[in-house]
């Protein structure tokens, strides 16, 4: 086995944060065999397009960076070297052995439940040189081929890091293609979980996303056989030494149960900040997408969420235009909105997915009233966002300094609500705690100065 990178991979990820797990992992898994990671596909061995098929244009997009993939490809070719193009992710999983007959550039075609046997596809290819198609969901399951006893370490990926525990779904929204391509839902064991924050700790990571599309439908095994609901799951990482902060997101209203709730408000090292989807505001929408819950049950819900945890960073999912939406039902979008009000939220224009329950709806709502409603609901949710931030403004906080700013010096963090915030770092480093006093807000960013040396504090 080769650990030296004497072979090159370029890794495009679309998409959700799953899928940027994904690929760290699909990059985990080739680092054995002698490959490094670049940033330029003409340059790579392989290239491989982890994508999402969650919207319509993420999958156009995918054919159309294929079309440009060719032409790398094939000048590499003329110049004697070789590369393989793999298609991995939802729009694999969707479309399986469609995408060789619509690109057959494409060497390799796998879902998200099978890419730990990608040195095995790797080896075929090399043998046979005939494409791969890897779209079933396998019945080992992919979290036990990732493990240390399959040989196999979660390596380093900067101070904050996603964590998948549990994926699939059993929900079936009917605009949503996630059951069909992450499959039935399904929570990793609670060791397997621990060993990789483990290893990740030791890597330098301070923060950690519980990852799942049903995140707090988490029900995984502990070694003595009892089940762990994620508010114990995220009880017990917190008192890893080396774990400051933890998030997890997406979660469900109807999982949204107490002993998450009564986590998130005691638990000083789970992040004051929940992702919690409505999608609309009208009980006849909502019970066309199958959501499961009113929108008074949602309301509900969040009152006595804030409750518990009052200062809380609400962020949410919407879409517009789901087939039957009328004027008045859009209202009472904007009225749920104006009576939640988020910190932050994701909106988007319906789009059709073939194989989901709206797919074959007909009262489809025309692309003008769609783009006229979204962009209402956008101005309202900015609002909204930038008067979460002023609220920051003179506030103190501890920042989990993230990244390098755009000049010197400059560095950014996190604040507890996820906001992005600029500081001058004054000797300060990536992975540095501090703690900060807010001078200025915008709608989008924060900015602020240290008021004491804190690498300690969590
Ligand atoms: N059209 C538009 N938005 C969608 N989402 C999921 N499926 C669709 C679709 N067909 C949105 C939902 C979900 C988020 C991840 O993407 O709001 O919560
Ligand atoms: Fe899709 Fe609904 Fe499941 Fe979320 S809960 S992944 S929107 S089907």
């Amino acid at each position: 086995m080769s650990t030296t990178a004497d072979k090159k991979v370029f890794i495009k990820t679309y998409g959700c944060q799953m899928n940027v797990y994904d690929s760290e992992r699909m990059n985990d898994v080739l680092v054995p065999l002698g490959y490094g990671e670049t940033e330029h596909p003409e340059d790579a061995d392989l290239i491989i397009l982890n994508t999402c098929h969650i919207r319509e244009k993420a999958a156009e997009k995918v054919y159309s960076d294929i079309g440009r993939l060719k032409k790398l490809k094939d000048a590499r070719h003329s110049t004697g070297q070789d590369s393989l193009i793999a298609v991995a992710g939802c729009v694999a999983q969707a479309e399986g052995q469609e995408i060789i007959r619509r690109a057959p550039t494409v060497d390799m075609v796998f879902g998200p439940q099978t890419y730990h046997r990608l040195p095995n596809m790797l080896e075929k290819i090399k043998a046979g040189g005939k494409s791969i198609v890897e779209t079933e969901f396998p019945a080992e399951d992919k979290f036990d081929g990732l493990t240390s006893t399959s040989g196999h370490k979660r390596l380093s990926h900067g101070v904050a890091a996603f964590v998948t525990v549990q994926e699939g779904c059993d929900k079936f929204c009917a605009f949503c293609v996630v059951p069909f391509t992450r499959g039935a839902e399904f929570s990793r064991p609670v060791s397997q979980i621990e060993e990789e924050v483990h290893q990740l700790v030791e890597a330098g990571v301070r923060e950690f996303t519980l990852l799942g599309q049903n995140v707090n439908a988490y029900h995984g095994t502990d070694s003595d056989g009892t089940l762990l609901s994620l508010g114990a799951l995220l009880d017990r990482l917190s008192r890893i030494d080396g774990v400051d902060r933890l998030r997890f997101t997406t979660s469900h209203p109807r999982d949204m149960n107490d002993e998450l709730i009564d986590t998130m408000a005691h638990n000083d090292v789970v992040m004051p900040y929940l992702h919690l989807p409505v999608q609309a505001g009208s009980d006849s929408v909502l019970k066309a997408m199958n959501r499961q819950h009113t929108a008074q049950e949602y309301i509900d819900l969040i009152a006595k969420i804030r409750k518990a945890i009052p200062h809380l960073a609400l962020s949410g999912d919407f879409i517009v235009g789901f087939p039957g939406e009328t004027e008045q039902d859009f209202e009472d979008t904007m009225t749920l909105v104006r009576e939640v009000t988020y910190a932050q939220a994701y909106s988007f224009k319906y789009s059709v997915r073939p194989g989901t329950k709206a797919g074959d709806l007909e009262n489809q709502v025309p692309e003008e009233i769609k783009s006229v409603r979204l962009t209402k609901l956008q101005e309202l949710l900015m609002e909204q966002q930038l008067a979460f931030n002023e609220q920051s403004l003179e506030q103190e906080f501890n920042l989990l300094l993230e990244r390098q700013g755009r000049h010197e010096g400059q560095l950014i963090g996190r604040s507890p609500y996820l906001q992005a915030v600029h500081i001058e770092a004054k000797g300060h480093k990536i992975g540095d705690i501090v703690r900060v006093h807010v001078d200025k807000v915008g709608p989008r960013s924060l900015s602020a100065h240290i008021i004491e040396d804190t690498a300690q504090l969590n």
